[in-house]
């Protein structure tokens, strides 16, 4: 198993008033699975998303990932848990602006520690794949909405992760892009054994899913 989740729980906290977004998920993800996170607006897709990506805190339940108990390892250890497993795609894309799309791509190569050449080979690689290495040294605005999809999936493919976890990737994007989106995931997927979750509510999406995970109101819908 990539992870295994046991009722996590999670509040946010507004103005001193918590705002529950998970009440008790547990799930287990096993490797090179296809998993989506399906259920409506403030279901709590993302919060499971930002949990599983080790970017919230757990503040109830446990996550055990690749083996390793959350709980137990120091931050060092979750940091470089993230920085070298976990690749992202963000709804809003997260790219630099102020850097081209090749320099997004690198950019956590090099946090990474990968060496220059390698480096350059895997960008090279993930940029051709994505069909933007014509468009690398343009920055996000002067890319189109799907190319700059297409940079944060060469971004996150370009680390070479255990898993990817995509929030609505192709919700903003049109039916066509939105597919080729997808089928580079699954193309991730079946060369790499890369686990996927993605976050969305796409009927597209819901279609290619291996598995479908449903909640409402932070909650698993099992009927
Ligand atoms: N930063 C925050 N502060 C306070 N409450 C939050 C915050 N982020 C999310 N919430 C609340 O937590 C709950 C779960 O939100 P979450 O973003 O996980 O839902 P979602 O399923 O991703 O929704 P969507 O489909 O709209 O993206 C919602 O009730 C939301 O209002
Ligand atoms: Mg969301």
């Amino acid at each position: 198993m990539i992870y295994r989740a046991r009722d996590l729980h999670f509040q946010y906290w507004l103005d001193r008033h918590p705002v529950p977004a998970l009440r008790g998920v547990s799930l287990e993800i096993a490797e090179a699975e296809s998993l989506v996170l399906s259920g409506p607006s403030g279901s709590g897709k993302s919060t499971l998303l930002s949990l599983l990506g080790l970017i919230e805190p757990v503040q109830a339940g446990g996550i055990r990932f690749l083996g390793e108990e959350m709980a137990a390892i120091s931050e060092g250890r979750r940091n470089e848990l993230r920085r070298h497993e976990i690749g992202f795609i963000f709804q809003n894309f997260q790219l630099f602006p102020t850097l081209s799309a090749e320099e997004n791509v690198e950019y956590f190569l090099i946090r990474q520690g990968i060496p220059t050449l390698e480096r350059k080979k895997r960008v090279k690689h993930a940029l051709e794949t994505v069909g933007l290495w014509n468009r690398r040294h343009h920055r996000p605005l002067e890319l189109s909405g799907g190319q700059r999809q297409r940079v944060a999936v060469a971004r996150a493919a370009a680390k070479h992760p255990k898993v990817i976890l995509a929030d609505e990737p192709t919700a903003s994007l049109d039916q066509q892009t939105g597919r080729e989106i997808l089928s580079m995931l699954d193309a991730l997927r079946s060369d790499h054994q890369t686990t996927l979750v993605i976050a969305s509510h796409d009927p597209m999406v819901l279609e290619r899913a291996g598995r479908i995970y449903r909640l409402a109101d932070g909650l698993e819908v099992t009927s």
